[in-house]
């Protein structure tokens, strides 16, 4: 007997993956120069030299056995106080290297904190539009899935509807800021109403709502503020990675970051390390983990991220596609002439250009765009993105 939860899972690709195959299909016919491909959210900018040069000293200068021997499972603590200084420089936090616990990424460390989230009944909250991932992190984690419709059309968060969702069986709200689909920062504004209305609800109900803060695009912003959450709400739990900030996606490196002043901490940091190793944790790749020790100070060059969003917002705005204003990471959320993203993905797809529908963020009527592709290629798909919104328009 097969586990079908598991199956479905591993049998149905998603949408961006089958996009994504398809473009390498259609490149090996047509060309690559020839298909214009916004389906993955594969950094496009190569790590910052200073991360290969570290990589290079640590496997000239470290004995062999510790570069590559297990480490504790919370990390090294070398690591911890230099991901704890940073952030104490940066934001004027005193944050202590005991508060940090190094993983394989977000999507581990999401799924690790949801698991300590997981009692009877309980329940994790998110805002449209999110990351797909979240829901299957979520359900196999042991907690109801549950969505707070998008704030159409900035994309910050409708905190009336947040308030209307939360029940007695509310353990967080994931956020994801800069968000990934639609680019948009949540506003300092934004986030304090947010936790002024999980101060409320923690009150009524007599127990923590965490705010489960996903941010692997922390560093990918373009001359707006990022906030530091646990700043704004006490019981904010951070996840972070090095995936998009440096670059580094097949390295599997980033952190927990559990704040002494949490409510329960003590035990939450117990319970995230308990479901990590549970789920077969053992520790952080060790070579990357050194590699943080001496980068965790490094930003990403975003100059060429920065080039692309602002030729593709320019660009399509002037042909009549609406979106919101993309501040951060690399990806646009825009509205499908139309109406319908999926037909509108159909019709870019004969035309070799590929971009996801919104359904699968929750956000149906819309469709992303990963710019995080060569300049060539923004320049060059402006033209067929104009045909088609041309044909709508000729349309009605
Ligand atoms: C919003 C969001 N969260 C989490 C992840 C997972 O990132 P990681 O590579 O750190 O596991 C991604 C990856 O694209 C993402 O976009």
């Amino acid at each position: 007997m097969i586990n079908q939860n598991a199956y479905a899972l591993g049998a149905n690709r998603s949408c961006i993956r089958d996009l994504f195959e398809y473009g390498r299909q259609r490149a090996a016919i047509v060309g690559e120069e020839k298909v214009y491909d916004y389906s993955l959210g594969n950094p496009s900018i190569p790590s910052p030299k200073e991360v290969n040069e570290a990589v290079r000293a640590i496997l000239s200068d470290t004995d062999s056995l510790k570069v590559h021997g297990y480490t504790s499972a919370v990390g090294d603590y070398e690591t911890r106080k230099a991901i704890s200084d940073d952030l104490n420089a940066r934001y004027g936090v005193s944050t202590q290297p005991e508060e940090f616990f190094l993983g394989c990424g977000a999507a581990p460390e999401l799924t690790a904190v949801f698991r300590a989230l997981a009692v009877p009944g309980g329940e994790v909250l998110t805002i449209a539009p999110y990351f797909p991932e979240y829901k299957p992190f979520a359900e196999e984690a042991g907690l109801s899935f549950r969505v707070v419709p998008p704030d159409v059309p900035d994309f910050q968060i409708c905190l009336e509807a947040v308030e209307k969702r939360i029940t007695p069986h509310t353990q967080a709200v994931l956020i994801n800021s800069p968000n990934n689909p639609s680019g948009v920062v949540y506003t300092r504004e934004t986030l304090t109403w947010l936790s002024q209305v999980l101060v409320r609800k923690s009150q009524e109900y007599g127990h923590p709502i965490y705010i489960v803060s996903d941010e692997p695009y922390r560093e990918l912003a373009y001359g707006v503020e990022v906030p530091f959450v646990p700043e704004l709400y006490r019981n904010t739990v951070i996840c972070y990675s090095y995936s998009k900030s440096l670059s580094l996606p097949g390295e599997r490196i980033g952190y927990v970051y559990v704040p002494r002043q949490a409510e329960d901490s003590q035990m939450l940091y117990a319970a995230i390390a308990g479901a990590a190793r549970a789920s077969g944790h053992v520790c952080a790749p060790s070579l990357w983990q050194k590699v943080i020790a001496r980068c965790a100070h490094l930003r990403p060059d975003l100059d060429s991220y920065d080039r692309n969003r602002k030729t593709l917002y320019e660009g399509l705005t002037a042909q009549g596609y609406e979106m919101a204003k993309p501040d951060g990471a690399f990806y646009l959320f825009i509205k499908a002439p139309g109406g319908d993203a999926n037909e509108f993905s159909q019709r870019a797809k004969e035309k070799d250009l590929l971009v996801v529908p919104g359904d699968g963020f929750g956000c149906p009527g819309y469709f992303r765009i990963c710019y995080c592709v060569s300049y060539e290629k923004i320049v060059g798909s402006l033209p067929i993105f104009g045909e088609l919104i041309r044909e709508y328009q000729e349309k009605v």
